[in-house]
């Protein structure tokens, strides 16, 4: 019999790995749910529906040489492993001039499989397992605490200030980057997941200043196109070589399938996380497709459901405090999310109550949104994707019924939508 002991020849670490969990995990989605959980763009991709040019010029054709087309029976090729023409669509998007008079260019830039490869890739480059850490600040996503443990790289946390502004507590930040060198990253979300804040310009070039740090700072930028324009501060990455600027296609775009997210950095830092990565993280499909929405068409779509989406939003903040068992608002309204404390019949935050109308909205009424009441700062709240016109008003009629429900003050009769879905109910 074989000695080989899973026990004791995987990594310690990876053993360990508390692995990153989503609704999704709770509840499948069955083509019927309302999906305001994740904080996709409900209102689809920034495609036009006809404008996926597919060919099907095989074999003979050259990867990339049209990099807007779809060129299905040119899939046996390995695809663009530089992508210089999807990087310098990005650079064009995110040259504002707003922050500084300089120019983004391809060099500036590292795309990966989302965002995820890139928050991976810089601890693989920048922390030594077991030796170095990570700085975040909570509560923040997910995925950094995981990529931390998966790397055998342990975190510092320095919470953000309390709920509503979710704002960085800068001098802590500043102090803890003094008193350990070991800490080689920075982890900072603007806007925050799950808090919808920006973080303040001036706060983030305090601790790029710090006089004695030798690490670097990275904005992850995921939900950025749903705060006010040009807030972005991709191009400020001419200007400190200490800063990595982490964005997405899967949110603001709407391709959250096709898996792309890019760092923006000086260009040693992009040279040494395209030295990392495997040679053609980015297929071919997905190169054509982020080509498209990153046309002049695409950013027309993407800006249309942008503004879509922002007035649901509005509507929701307007909406939600009428709501009997609605607390407050716990953080900013600069992504397409909300983060709102359910009350329990005391009139207090609380994570039975939140809890409890998590799983009776997806179970009973088929809205799944996401419970956040074990996040630091987030007592009692669920984050809530905004959804299309249609969805928010099925979301507010159900959280309204569920929320009588759960408080005790009645059962209210379930719509002809809402026993379907009860008849239905899909549980993972
Ligand atoms: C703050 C933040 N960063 C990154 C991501 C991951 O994005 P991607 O789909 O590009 O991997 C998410 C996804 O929810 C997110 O909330």
């Amino acid at each position: 019999m074989s000695p080989f002991n899973l026990q004791t020849c995987a990594r310690p670490n990876i053993l360990a790995l508390d692995p990153y969990r989503c609704a999704r995990d709770d509840y499948k989605d069955d083509g019927k749910n309302i999906l305001l959980d994740a904080n996709e763009n409900a209102y689809g991709p920034a495609l036009a529906a006809d404008a996926v040019p597919v060919t099907g010029s095989g074999p003979g054709s050259s990867p990339g040489s049209d990099p807007a087309t779809l060129d299905l029976l040119g899939l046996h090729r390995y695809p663009d492993p530089h992508q210089q023409t999807l990087k310098q669509l990005l650079c064009d998007l995110r040259t504002t001039h707003a922050h500084t008079p300089k120019t983004l260019s391809p060099a500036n830039l590292f795309v990966g499989v989302g965002s995820d490869e890139a928050i991976d890739a810089l601890l693989r480059c920048f922390c030594v397992p077991g030796r170095d850490k990570l700085l975040v600040c909570p509560p923040t996503y997910g995925m950094y605490s995981v990529s931390a443990q998966a790397n055998d790289v342990s975190l510092v946390r320095v919470p953000l200030l309390p709920a509503p502004t979710f704002a960085l507590d800068t001098p802590s930040i500043l102090a803890a980057l003094s008193a350990d060198p070991s800490i080689k990253l920075a982890y900072l979300c603007s806007p925050g997941n799950p808090t919808g804040s920006l973080l303040s310009k001036s706060s983030i070039a305090q601790i790029l200043a710090h006089p004695t740090w030798n690490g670097l700072v990275v904005i992850d930028e995921a939900y950025i196109d749903f705060s006010s324009p040009e807030s972005s501060l991709a191009e400020w990455v001419t200007e400190f070589p200490n800063l990595v600027v982490l964005q997405t296609l899967s949110k603001a775009f709407g391709l959250a399938g096709i898996r792309l997210g890019a760092a923006f950095a000086d260009p040693a830092v992009a040279a040494l996380l395209n030295n990392l990565k495997a040679p053609y993280n980015i297929s071919s499909p997905t190169s054509a497709l982020a080509s498209l929405a990153l046309s002049d068409s695409g950013l027309a779509i993407m800006r249309r459901n942008v503004a879509l989406l922002n007035r649901q939003r509005d509507r929701l903040v307007a909406e939600l405090p009428k709501i009997k068992g609605v607390g407050r608002l716990r953080g900013g309204t600069d992504s397409n999310f909300l983060l709102y404390e359910m009350l329990n019949d005391k009139g207090e935050a609380d994570n039975t109550t939140a809890l409890a109308v998590y799983e009776r909205l997806a179970e009973e009424k088929g809205v799944v949104v996401r419970f956040r009441g074990r996040e630091h700062g987030c007592l009692g709240c669920l984050r809530i994707t905004v959804g299309t016109e249609e969805e928010v008003t099925r979301f507010l009629g159900a959280l309204e019924r569920t929320l009588k429900e759960v408080r005790g003050e009645g059962q209210v009769p379930a719509d002809e939508e809402e026993k379907e879905v009860a008849a239905n109910a899909v549980v993972a």
